[in-house]
């Protein structure tokens, strides 16, 4: 298509500055990392359709936008050297309206191109939020194993990169394949039309120019691979420096990871120059390619205009295409490999949306009201992975307003038991009741309504002290947030701060003591406190 004169190369260093988390380790998100797959999976097509039809208005417009660019901008070049014609023959007229023309075909040009790429913008956008939101619904209603069983670098890799990836095929990807596509066979016939020989001559470059760019494609999506890899250990390196900070320095050991960065800065640097090298390589080939079939259409074509066979008009249109021929072969090849990119994006989301709820409500599941806080556990045997059991047959009886507390050894199973009580995981046997109910048999919003439950690692979200004290329940008057605090004895505390309730809280709890955050969130009106883990907070 027409538009854009720089090489397009935005794809590409998009794939270099992408991604900054690691991949690798055995989660069982189990797509392939790498980039590139099919470009045109029916099945994978199939599935986002879903996501694009109910904008199915917008892409018919799109569609029919797109026939419109495509043909004002094949019959652009054709319109100065219809004007020339009309100056070799003197005909004023004729020349004013081969001018007021090519004003109208440009202004449409524009109106065309600025509403197609708009709403292919708008349908790839909305697209794209249901399939964010439906990502972020899944994964928030899936059970703890998940989480267990994916490393955190490669959900969020999902989440965010590869949504981004498609979003390139759900706005104009797709369809600008075809717009080029189109733009091809529109020069080709015009060029056909005004001159069939020339045009035969000409067209010995489309096959030396796609082989050029499709070896030049492969060359440079290895080497953007690379330096993307290359700078996913830079940012791992420093990410874990920094959140390392304390331990390295109670070690000693800046010389040593001094040395180790040195080492992955040096590789990303290299990986980087010969990306550099690839990239400005391809546009002055492009360039004199293009610049050798002008020549030899110029020198045949300006022949033919001495000997009468070619208008001097329409050698300059000939000229015009040959200038903009390489425009559509580059977008297609480019197009295409963001095609294959996005479909493999495209399975790694699905793999996620595809990812089975195995801890969920029952269909007849019900509240839980009682709230009296009778606890058993009936010969419960549990394991996180198939065929190492961590608890044997585990019985317990907790009669309401008993203190229990769980005392063993590391990897005990205290942990364990408190998860299963709050039915982060299903039992693999047996039977976890609370008030008699079976578990399995409530709805786990009620049960866990009724539990507080402080975390061995506690984990603070941003935001003030008091919207992380009601965190479990939004609605909770001022009062009630100060009931809790005072429960657990963090109040006085409280007031001593800055800001008393409203003091914001650091990224993680920074400044906090670990004491201190395992107080702070949760809570909710009934209180089953369960320290489950070694307490290292004063209460
Ligand atoms: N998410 C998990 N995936 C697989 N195995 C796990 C997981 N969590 C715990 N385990 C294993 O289950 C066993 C019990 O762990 P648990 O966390 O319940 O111990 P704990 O008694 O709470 O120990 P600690 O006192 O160190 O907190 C351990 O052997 C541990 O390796
Ligand atoms: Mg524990």
């Amino acid at each position: 298509m027409g538009g854009g004169g720089g090489m397009g190369m935005g794809g590409f260093r998009g794939i270099a500055l992408g991604s900054g988390t690691r991949m690798g380790g055995s989660g069982n998100l189990t797509t392939s990392e790498a980039d590139f797959g099919k470009a045109f999976d029916p099945r994978v097509l199939g599935r986002l359709w879903r996501y694009a039809a109910p904008f199915k208005l917008r892409i018919w417009a799109g569609i029919v936008l797109l026939l419109i660019n495509t043909l004002a901008s094949v019959v652009n070049p054709l319109i100065p050297g219809l004007a020339i014609n009309e100056i070799t023959k003197h005909n004023q007229t004729g020349l004013f309206w081969m001018c007021f023309f090519f004003l109208v075909n440009n202004t449409i040009l524009w109106l065309s191109q600025f509403q197609q790429v708009y709403q292919m913008t708008w349908v790839g956008q909305h697209a794209l939020y249901r399939v964010a939101s439906d990502m972020f619904h899944h994964v928030a209603s899936l059970s703890l194993t998940f989480f267990d069983e994916n490393e955190t670098g490669r959900v969020m890799a999902r989440m965010q990169n590869d949504v981004t990836v498609l979003q390139q095929v759900l706005s104009n990807g797709m369809i600008s394949i075809f717009g080029s596509f189109l733009s091809l066979i529109g020069i080709m016939v015009f060029l056909f039309v005004l001159q069939w020989e020339l045009a035969l001559l000409v067209s010995i470059s489309i096959p030396v120019m796609t082989i050029a760019l499709w070896v030049w494609q492969r060359t440079a999506r290895r080497a953007f691979l690379r330096a993307r890899d290359s700078i996913s250990e830079v940012n791992a390196t420093i990410q874990e420096n920094v959140s390392g900070a304390r331990v390295i320095q109670s070690l000693t050991r800046e010389r040593q990871n001094s040395h180790n960065f040195e080492r992955v800065n040096d590789k990303n640097m290299q990986a980087n120059v010969h990306a550099g090298k690839v990239t400005a390589f391809i546009q002055p080939l492009v360039a004199v390619v293009s610049a050798i079939a002008l020549a030899v259409a110029v020198f045949v074509g300006g022949l033919m205009v001495r000997s009468g066979a070619l208008e001097l008009g329409f050698l300059v249109s000939y000229a015009l295409y040959i200038n903009r021929f390489f425009d559509p072969i580059r977008d297609m090849t480019q197009q295409y490999s963001n095609m294959q990119r996005a479909t493999v994006a495209a399975e790694r989301i699905f793999e996620i949306l595809d990812w089975p709820q195995d801890v969920a409500d029952a269909p007849d599941a019900q509240e839980l009201t009682s709230g009296r806080g009778e606890i058993e556990f009936r010969d419960v045997h549990f394991g996180y992975k198939e065929g190492v059991e961590v608890l044997h047959g585990l019985d317990i009886h907790v009669k309401p307003g008993e203190h229990v507390a769980f005392v063993g050894p590391t990897g005990a199973g205290k942990t364990t038991v408190i998860s299963l009580l709050a039915r982060f995981y299903d039992v693999t046997g047996g039977a976890v009741l609370v008030d008699g109910h079976d578990v399995r048999d409530i709805t786990m919003q009620s049960l866990r309504s009724q539990m507080g439950i402080v975390l061995q690692d506690p984990f603070i979200f941003s935001g003030t002290i008091r919207g992380n004290i009601a965190f479990g329940k939004p609605d909770a008057t001022d009062a009630e947030v100060e009931t809790a605090a005072r429960a657990v004895g963090v109040h006085d505390l409280i007031m001593r701060m800055e800001k008393g309730y409203d003091t914001r809280v650091l990224p993680n709890g920074a400044n906090l003591s670990l004491g201190q955050r395992q107080l702070t969130p949760r809570s909710s009106s009934r209180t089953v406190c369960l320290l489950c883990g070694t307490p290292t907070a004063s209460s």
